[in-house]
């Protein structure tokens, strides 16, 4: 049913924690089942330099969110805006199709990040002008 990279990134998730005096927090809570991502992210000259996450969720979403983690590091701004959750789901080589919005809630979290680290910073990201959190669903 699931993937040995998502078992992989289940069983030994990358980039676990947090980040003191992170630039940017992004933080999204599934309500349905109670699972909350949380991601730090430090920015330099536009890039991602350094990126960790804490899950409190299901494999598929803790799996998710090391993956994305591992997918935006040394990242530009740019690039990660355009990171979706389908591209999570193909370096994870699929996931389950009840277990899809495990991986929206990665690219949420990561998005609300940028957000904060704009609005802290002042600036307007391209590309997240009218981002909105979606409804995530079970
Ligand atoms: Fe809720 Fe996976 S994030 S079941």
């Amino acid at each position: 049913m699931y993937s040995e990279k998502v078992m992989d990134h289940f069983m030994n998730p990358r980039n676990v924690g947090e980040i003191e005096n992170a630039d940017g927090v992004g933080e999204v809570g599934n309500p349905q089942c109670g699972d909350i991502m949380k991601i730090f992210l430090k920015i330099e000259n536009d890039i991602i330099v350094d990126v960790k996450f804490k899950t409190f969720g299901c494999g598929s979403a803790i799996a998710s969110s090391s993956m994305a983690t591992e997918l935006i590091k040394g990242k530009s701004i740019d690039e990660v805006v355009s990171l979706t959750n389908k591209a999570v789901v193909e370096a994870l080589d699929g996931l389950p199709p009840k277990k899809i919005h495990c991986s929206v809630l990665a690219e949420d979290a990561i998005k609300m990040a940028l957000m904060d680290y704009a609005k802290k910073n002042d600036i307007t990201i391209k590309g997240l002008e009218n981002f909105k959190i979606r409804e995530h669903e079970h």
